[in-house]
């Protein structure tokens, strides 16, 4: 691995300098904002997340479930989605998800784009059609205009919505956390008991799989590897899209970054807090039991992985005209 050399300053004629050498070899790397994206499908994809019209109760938008006031998600067990209906499975979040080996707990999406026109047709979350979301879309003039200048096209197709929506989660990286301002190698920026959270994190295993940029995201995983997990539904993981028993119980490593914010925790949501996230961790992952020290300082490591939060103006999204045809949240 290179070693990056964050700051060298040379003070008065060269007398004296200070070197701040980066961490290398760590099994975490830190979150690099994004590159070479198309600024105006960002735009309009950021519009496209935040539009409820999207959905057939005209209410439930990318943001609803995806909330980026709150890490990228909704903080409840399973999903509300049209007409109440209780989700599945838990929202993870969006944030930094462009990272992912690909999307959904069983990785049933290969990446963000093929993701992106789910929801919005999924009976249990938005409800709607692609048919009738592009028939939304197309009344709406300011949209066609915007369409036409990103695509350059003169009809929208769910291909523009999906790229859109895509190319703007590609931005919601968070890069900048105290833990990546460590690794680059400013020694101050964690504390005693963050350093030593780390350390128990390392030395306990959890990087066997909680690693990378992410600090997880990579690969598919066992719950319960050295004892069963006993879960709150009846989900069978990664095997659903493999068809192979092996895979049974296999899901996707969540990332760790900004998982202060993403509670509860696991695919069915059933851990409320860290301490009990990580206490389950070790046990079922690992054999380990933390005392309740140890348990602390990993949580307090894990906090250390919250970096800048996606910032922008709230989209201002063009009204409807007469022609846009109305939700419909009441009816069957
Ligand atoms: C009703 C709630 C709800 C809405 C609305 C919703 N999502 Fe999700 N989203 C979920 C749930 C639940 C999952 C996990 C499903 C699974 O893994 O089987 C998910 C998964 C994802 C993932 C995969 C993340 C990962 O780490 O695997 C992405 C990305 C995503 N949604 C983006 C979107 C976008 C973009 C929209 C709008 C077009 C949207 N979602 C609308 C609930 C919702
Ligand atoms: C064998 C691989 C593996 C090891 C080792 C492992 N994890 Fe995990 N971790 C996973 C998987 C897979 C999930 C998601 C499982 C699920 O929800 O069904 C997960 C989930 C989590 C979550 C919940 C994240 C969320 O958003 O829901 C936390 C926190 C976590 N792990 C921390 C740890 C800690 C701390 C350790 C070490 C004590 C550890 N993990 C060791 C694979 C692993």
């Amino acid at each position: 691995m290179k070693l990056h050399v964050l700051a060298a300053s040379i003070v008065a004629f060269g007398i004296s300098a200070t070197v701040a050498v980066a961490q290398s070899n760590e099994p975490i790397q830190v979150i690099k904002p994004p590159s070479q994206i198309n600024l105006g499908m960002v735009e309009l994809g950021k519009k496209l997340y935040f539009d409820p019209r999207l959905s057939k109760s005209g209410i439930m938008s990318c943001n609803s479930c995806h909330n980026l006031s709150m890490g990228g998600t909704d903080n409840i067990p399973t999903s509300v989605g049209d007409k109440w209906q209780q989700g599945p499975i838990n929202a993870p979040t969006v944030l930094n998800s462009s990272l992912n080996v690909a999307q959904f707990w069983d990785g049933r999406a290969s990446d963000l784009k093929a993701q992106a026109g789910g929801p919005i047709a999924n009976p249990g979350e938005m409800a709607f059609t692609h048919t009738l979301a592009l028939g939304v879309l197309e009344s709406i003039p300011a949209y066609v205009r915007e369409f036409k200048v990103v695509f350059g096209k003169d009809k929208i197709d769910i291909d523009q919505v999906t790229l859109a929506i895509a190319e703007f989660e590609k931005t919601l990286v968070t890069p900048n956390s105290r833990f990546d301002q460590w690794l680059l190698g400013k020694a101050d920026a964690l504390t005693g008991d963050e350093k030593a959270g780390y350390k128990l994190f390392k030395e306990s295993g959890c990087v066997a799989c909680h690693n990378g940029p992410a600090v997880g995201g990579a690969s598919f995983q066992k719950m319960g590897v050295v004892s069963a997990y006993k879960a709150n539904d009846k989900m069978e993981g990664r095997s659903a899209v493999t068809g192979k028993d092996a895979d049974r119980f296999n899901y996707k490593v969540p990332t760790l970054r900004n998982v202060e914010m993403t509670y509860p925790y696991f695919h069915d949501g059933a851990a409320n807090t860290l301490t009990e996230a990580v206490d389950t961790m070790g046990r079922i992952q690992l054999g380990k039991k933390f005392t309740a020290d140890e348990n602390a300082k990993v949580v307090a490591f894990l906090k250390t992985l919250t970096g800048d939060q996606p910032s922008f103006l709230m989209p201002i999204l063009p009204p409807s005209s007469d022609k846009t045809p109305r939700p419909t949240p009441f009816s069957k």
